[in-house]
């Protein structure tokens, strides 16, 4: 008799207990997040952030796709996210057209989209767009360089682009800036080719470079961090040195850690940040339309520049003067990512 009462005890809190955890669950806000791919070391911290700020501690139940860079899987991925009627989905959008239709169906189905890091540039269906001013960092690359060549003496610039993913904004708007500072001080750009946005990608394009233009270069843009490591391996291997000490001015996008420790040692000759921790502020929008409020349409994310010399200490964008800092081990230590 006792034994019965016990099991009956256990049983009933274990039914509790579920009924909890059920209605504890059914508390979740579930969002569904189409993440490009896995592509690049900003890449990993962009997914980290979001994962870190959607987790169930504190009250997300977090769907995560990753597209693998393939436009077909992300358009899926919503469509799957609305079949099963998420709360909210955020979108990073590989590339920045095509998305009217399926934005449409998540109206129609009463989903708030949020659009974090690439923009769309074909639709105006979703409530929120945080991320880079890619356009912005293009232009801080031409106008550093611009400043870095006059201050060194570098009379001729015969640039290299290895470019990011083709069609996506980050490539698109690093390009523009950059061409629009090109053109204006009359730089040879010998060529411009999709790395897309990955280290064996960026190695490919560079090695082809090197045997094409032997000797013609002297500076080499690339479009993100993993770009460039992969052009460091090409130029090794071809003997070609860049760098403060070198024959070429390489610089890169984004300013994660690993490319940071670089420029401390002189491998790059500076970097433009592009901030990858979104998240915390997608979250923020989230809240609001939550609290039943109105977000902003567009949030820019703070971003920074950095050289690995003192040479160039400010650079002059839209009639503002924006600081240039020199990558010391303290601004190494500080990063967040
Ligand atoms: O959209 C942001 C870009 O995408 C980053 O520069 C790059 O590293 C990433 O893959």
């Amino acid at each position: 008799m006792k034994k019965r009462l016990v099991v009956l005890a256990a049983m009933t809190a274990a039914l509790c207990m579920s009924a909890l955890s059920v209605q504890a669950e059914g508390d979740l806000i579930t969002v569904g997040f189409a993440q490009v791919g896995h592509e690049s070391d900003w890449r990993t911290a962009s997914t980290k952030s979001a994962e870190d700020v959607f987790s169930e501690e504190n009250g997300y139940d977090l769907q995560f796709v990753d597209c693998d860079n393939d436009p077909a899987t992300q358009l899926e991925a919503v469509r799957g996210f609305i079949e099963q009627d998420v709360d909210y989905i955020i979108i990073d959008p590989i590339v920045s057209t095509g998305w009217d239709t399926v934005l449409t169906e998540c109206e129609d189905a009463g989903i708030p989209v949020i659009v974090i890091d690439r923009t769309i540039d074909d639709s105006d269906k979703y409530v929120s767009w945080v991320g880079s001013n890619f356009l912005t960092e293009g232009i801080a690359c031409g106008q550093w360089l611009k400043a870095y060549a006059e201050a060194k003496g570098i009379e001729e610039i015969n640039a290299l682009v290895i470019e990011g993913t083709k069609g996506s904004s980050a490539q698109i708007g690093r390009t523009d800036g950059f061409n629009q500072v090109a053109e204006e001080n009359g730089w040879t750009i010998l060529d411009s080719q999709d790395g897309d946005f990955t280290q064996a990608g960026g190695q490919e394009v560079m090695e082809s470079y090197c045997k094409s233009y032997e000797g013609q270069f002297n500076v080499v843009i690339a479009q993100n961090d993993n770009e460039a490591f992969g052009a460091m391996d090409a130029m090794k291997a071809a003997g070609v040195s860049y760098g403060p000490n070198g024959d070429v001015v390489l610089v890169s996008f984004d300013g994660n850690k690993p490319i940071m420790e670089s420029l401390l040692a002189g491998d790059l000759t500076a970097v433009f940040e592009c901030n990858p921790l979104a998240a915390p502020d997608v979250e923020k929008v989230i809240q609001q339309l939550e609290a039943g409020e109105e977000p902003e349409k567009e949030i820019y994310m703070t971003e920074s520049w950095f050289a690995n010399e003192d040479v160039v200490t400010s650079i002059e964008i839209d009639g503002e003067e924006q600081p240039v800092t020199q990558m010391t081990e303290d601004v190494l230590a500080n990063r967040a990512y």
